[in-house]
């Protein structure tokens, strides 16, 4: 009997897993995002993940992460589902584990959108295949990849280059924070006091400041993102009143460089943490960096699941 047809191997090694940013090497880093670039170069016709199957499994609301992992499989000849978890039976208490054992045991990648971190981390240790943080509250790696890519394709290597990331630190950012350190970036976070993380003397490359104006100041890449994120609602006044002063405009971004990049993972809330026009501003690179949601993740699907 050829055991191998029962049973896959279990799948022990977390490093295969893309739960953080900092699960790759700065290396395996530069080849996704160089092999992102040449099947962009390549348009659809890549058929590398011929007879592979991705289950995404959502608990929050998504256009792009959906999207681009859908059609991003597609175009490289796989397959994906999308299931939200009111459809899994982990949505009438099956557990975490369980789900994570069966998946695994029929796909061959998933992506994961979860309201914690930690049902990304258990179901990473009991799948036997890849996952995927399509976004958890402590972080978004895969938006950092599009980001990354897009800043390459516009202006070159971001290592040594002065990074901006205006109001909450929220999972993008976290992302952004892990990125510095990483790829070897000055991030800046302006921010109100009261949203510091604890631990934010473990960052590295990493400061804060309350002062907008002075953190964007010859800045390359100002990013920002929405005050209220999914699972926040509840602090939805007080954060709009913290943050007010806290919104990129078009007179916050005439103080960085003339060349600088902005960036917005999307949704946004325009009046809020942008200004109405800020999206069709020369300077923004939104619409490329939303696209390139998909072209990034076609590297790291290779990257994983060829
Ligand atoms: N930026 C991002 O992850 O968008 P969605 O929530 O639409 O997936
Ligand atoms: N910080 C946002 C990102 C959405 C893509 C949220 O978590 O809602």
């Amino acid at each position: 009997m050829i055991d191998y047809l029962y049973s896959r191997a279990p799948f022990n090694n977390m490093n295969k897993h893309f739960l953080d940013l900092n699960n790759f090497s700065k290396d395996d880093i530069d080849r996704i995002l160089s092999n992102s670039l040449e099947i962009k170069s390549k348009g659809k016709s890549l058929k590398i993940l011929e007879g592979k199957f991705l289950s995404l499994v959502f608990e929050k609301s998504s256009t792009r992460t959906r999207v681009s992992f859908e059609v991003g499989m597609a175009q490289l000849g796989g397959r994906a589902s999308f299931l939200s978890v009111n459809d899994l039976q982990m949505g009438r208490g099956e557990p975490i584990e369980d789900t994570s054992k069966v998946l695994s045991s029929m796909v061959d990648g998933i992506v994961l959108r979860t309201l914690e971190h930690k049902t990304q981390i258990k179901f990473a240790e009991n799948s036997s295949v890849p996952i995927i943080n399509g976004l958890s509250d402590r972080s978004h790696p895969c938006q950092l990849l599009a980001d990354l890519l897009t800043f390459r394709e516009e202006k070159g290597s971001i290592e040594g280059k002065k990074v901006t990331w205006c109001g909450d630190f929220n999972n993008v950012c976290f992302s952004y924070a892990q990125a510095a350190e990483l790829l070897n970036f000055e991030l800046i976070i302006a921010c109100p006091k009261e949203f510091y993380p604890e631990d934010m003397k473990n960052y590295k490359n990493v400061s804060f400041t309350q002062s907008i104006s002075k953190a964007v100041e010859a800045s390359d890449l100002v990013s920002t993102d929405v005050w209220v994120s999914m699972g926040d609602e509840r602090e939805a006044d007080e954060r709009q009143k913290l943050f007010s002063d806290y919104q990129v405009n078009q007179e916050i971004l005439d103080q960085a460089k003339s060349d600088v990049v902005f960036l917005h993972c999307l949704p946004a809330m325009r009046g809020q943490e942008i200004s109405h026009n800020l999206l069709e501003d020369p300077r923004s690179y939104v619409w490329k960096q939303a696209e390139n949601r998909l072209h990034a993740q076609k590297g790291l699907l290779i990257e994983l699941l060829n």
